[in-house]
């Protein structure tokens, strides 16, 4: 297949030596790309800013903002089977990113306006014809099962994979995750912990089937 795939964070510029940004390392999108490349996939990889060495087959395409991200993917839609968002897209980003360095003053700011940025995953599952698997992830620190649910219908996606964060050794920046597979046809699968490489196998495996 043709697969792409989104990873890393994004980085939203308040002025040239600052952003907003969150804390995704990028080891699942990367370790979904290794995977695919394994199991024989021709693999689109967009990247968000990470410290990752992608696999040396795949079409890297490096991005900083939400809007490049939007606009990489658009672009690379063409003869895909799959994607998979594991992106961790900023939702909003600064409203007037300075053009030269904000220096320090008397004043403190005390709000900082931002705007709301497109949703990557809910553009491409609202396409008026997709001819693709569209996946999507689900990073939740609580109510797991109903988030996830309410993505899948909301992104118009075919598979959801959630993951619970803020536990230790899984989720942002570990090597190992546990996620649960919603599939839009309300069948669920339970992965138990793994590293990412063999969660990234796992999701393939179901990509496959479907
Ligand atoms: N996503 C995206 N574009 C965005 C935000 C999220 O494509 N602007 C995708 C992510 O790549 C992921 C899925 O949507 O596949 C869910 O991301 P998540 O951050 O969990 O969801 P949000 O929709 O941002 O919801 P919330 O932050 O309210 O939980």
């Amino acid at each position: 297949m043709n697969i792409l795939i989104t990873a890393g964070p994004t980085r939203e510029p308040i002025d040239p030596v600052r952003f907003l940004s969150n804390r995704s390392s990028g080891k699942m999108g990367y370790a979904l790309a290794q995977a695919a490349v394994e199991r024989g996939h021709e693999v689109t990889l967009i990247t968000g800013p990470t410290c990752l060495t992608p696999p040396a087959t795949a079409r890297v395409l490096p991005v900083e903002t939400a809007m490049e991200m939007l606009d990489a993917t658009l672009r690379s839609l063409d003869g895909i089977n799959a994607a998979i968002l594991c992106a961790a897209v900023s939702d909003y980003r600064p409203a007037n990113p300075s053009p030269t360095k904000l220096k320090r003053s008397k004043n403190t700011p005390d709000s900082l306006a931002l705007v709301e940025n497109p949703d990557i995953l809910a553009t491409l599952g609202h396409l008026q014809t997709r001819n693709f698997f569209l996946a999507g992830f689900a990073a939740e620190t609580d109510n797991v099962a109903n988030n996830a649910k309410d993505k899948l219908r909301k992104k118009n996606c075919d598979m959801i994979v959630a993951n619970l964060v803020g536990k230790s050794g899984t989720g942002f920046e570990a090597d190992d995750n546990e996620v649960v597979v919603f599939m839009k046809s309300g069948e669920q699968v339970e992965l138990p912990r793994l590293s990412k490489h063999d969660v990234a196998h796992a999701i393939l495996a179901i990509i496959e089937k479907h």
